[in-house]
């Protein structure tokens, strides 16, 4: 039974949902994956495209997302069934795969804890290729350092909306953002690093294949915390009155400022030879120790990596601890518990799959990689669709406008675009990259 009569909480006003939401969106998809990607898949003509999904798909979903929750002001489930009734199933499918995100996340925001503290007391030397992999294939250190994020984690949600998030993100995000100004500043400072940048963002249209489409939309879409329930548990604690257009168009821009600072700071170290999820573990801390004070960069750079995975989990934490707080009327303490420990069990079996159980696979897949994959090329995709076919044509078109407009801060003049692009552009594109993209990963299978 839903208990609706419990008092909900709430942001204190437009800079505390700005900074929260930011802090939903920039995370390890920006710094630990965006850079990879992007050198994956031809540099300038990736982030070119990548550009064009985040304007015509991700910020209208955004939207999409943050006028669901504000508009029914409740937990995922509740929000779609409130609205229409019979959809609640979308909103605990953002529910189930947030959930699984949450599973292979914490093992890497837990590297990131490790690699902070090693750069600090400087013992991450020698070979930095060797240190990663057994670092990540043993037992039981990474998972100490998954827990202890858990932790912090579980004590943030906890603390409540306005004393646990609120507070969190007004003192991590800004810090976040000077970490990462200081880097670039000194990155650009460096000669070799300016000649670098020039390689790698020149745009190099021959390595784009229809994977390379499916790659900058699942990107767009993972960063942007899209479907997942995340925003709109967010945007249902934005105070009546915070413009839901203004505040979506500040998140992506603060999120793809971001995401383009840490490629710049990433690839003018001259690491774009190197690829995959190693970039920012194994060659990143090479080309620290060969600066001076090599090591303070290093803890700088993954005290960064750290702090964004910290304000993007604790919004994936919350959006399911809602569930349980208001669907099923438990205390939020309780909740929050039950949530810390689907995270711990999952990113125990996640962890171990690397390294002592790594020969169980299902589709040549590891656990922690079949997470990743699954959630990124077939969930991301699938909810993106549906929470555009919901607000375009399952939401009352006249209650989808009012909420749009009014609390929206959309004027007049633009909601038509909004509208076109929430009902054909989003729906169609996306199906057509997604069909593309699965057949394509099939047949890599
Ligand atoms: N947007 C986060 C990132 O870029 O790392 C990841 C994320 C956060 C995904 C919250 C989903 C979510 F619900």
């Amino acid at each position: 039974m839903a208990t609706q009569t419990t008092k909900r909480g709430g942001f204190g006003g437009k800079i505390a949902a700005i900074l929260a939401a930011a802090g939903s969106a920039i995370g390890l998809g920006n710094i630990w994956r965006f850079p990879y990607i992007t050198s994956e898949n031809g540099g300038g003509a990736f982030i070119i495209i990548y550009l064009g999904c985040i304007l015509l798909l991700g910020l209208p979903l955004l939207i999409a997302e943050f006028a669901v929750g504000h508009n029914a002001k409740s937990n995922p489930i509740d929000a779609f069934s409130k609205i229409r009734k019979g959809w609640g199933w979308l909103g605990a499918a953002g529910l189930i795969s947030v959930t699984l995100i949450m599973g292979y996340y914490f093992v890497i925001s837990g590297w990131t804890l490790n690699y902070a503290l090693s750069s600090a007391t400087d013992s991450i030397g020698g070979d930095y290729g060797a240190f990663f992999t057994e670092f990540t294939t043993a037992t039981w250190k990474p998972l100490i350092y998954t827990y202890i994020f858990i932790l912090a984690n579980h004590f943030i949600i906890v603390g409540g909306v306005q004393g646990g998030i609120e507070k969190a993100s007004k003192i991590m995000m800004p810090l976040l953002f000077v970490i990462l100004i200081v880097l670039a500043v000194y990155s650009l400072w460096l000669p070799e690093g300016r000649e670098a940048l020039g390689s790698v963002f020149t745009p190099d249209f021959s390595k784009v294949t229809g994977k390379t489409f499916l790659d900058a939309m699942g990107q767009a879409f993972f960063t942007l915390s899209i479907g997942m329930g995340a925003m709109l548990i967010y945007g249902s604690y934005f105070k009546k009155g915070t413009k839901l257009a203004g505040t979506a168009i500040s998140v992506v821009s603060l999120d793809t400022l971001v995401a383009l600072t840490a490629a710049i700071i990433i690839f003018s170290a001259g690491v774009e030879n190197e690829s995959g999820m190693q970039l920012a573990f194994v060659a990143m801390p090479k080309v620290f120790s060969a600066m001076p004070a090599g090591n303070i960069w290093a803890m700088l750079f993954f005290l960064l990596l750290a702090l964004a995975a910290l304000s993007s989990t604790i919004s994936m934490h919350e959006a399911v601890t809602s569930y349980f707080v208001e669907k099923r009327g438990m205390s939020r303490n309780k909740s929050a518990l039950i949530v810390t420990f689907i995270a711990i069990a999952l990113s125990t079996v996640a962890s171990l799959s690397l390294g002592d159980w790594s020969e169980y696979k299902v589709a040549g897949m590891n656990f922690f990689s079949l997470l990743d994959n699954f959630t990124a090329i077939v969930m991301l995709p699938l909810l993106g669709i549906l929470t555009s076919v919901f607000v375009g044509w399952i939401w009352r078109r006249e209650d989808m406008r009012a909420e749009l407009t009014a609390e929206g801060g959309i004027d007049k003049s633009s909601y038509p675009i909004i509208s076109f692009l929430l009902r054909w552009v989003c729906p169609v594109l996306v199906s057509i990259v997604f069909a593309f993209g699965i057949y394509d990963f099939i047949n890599t299978l």
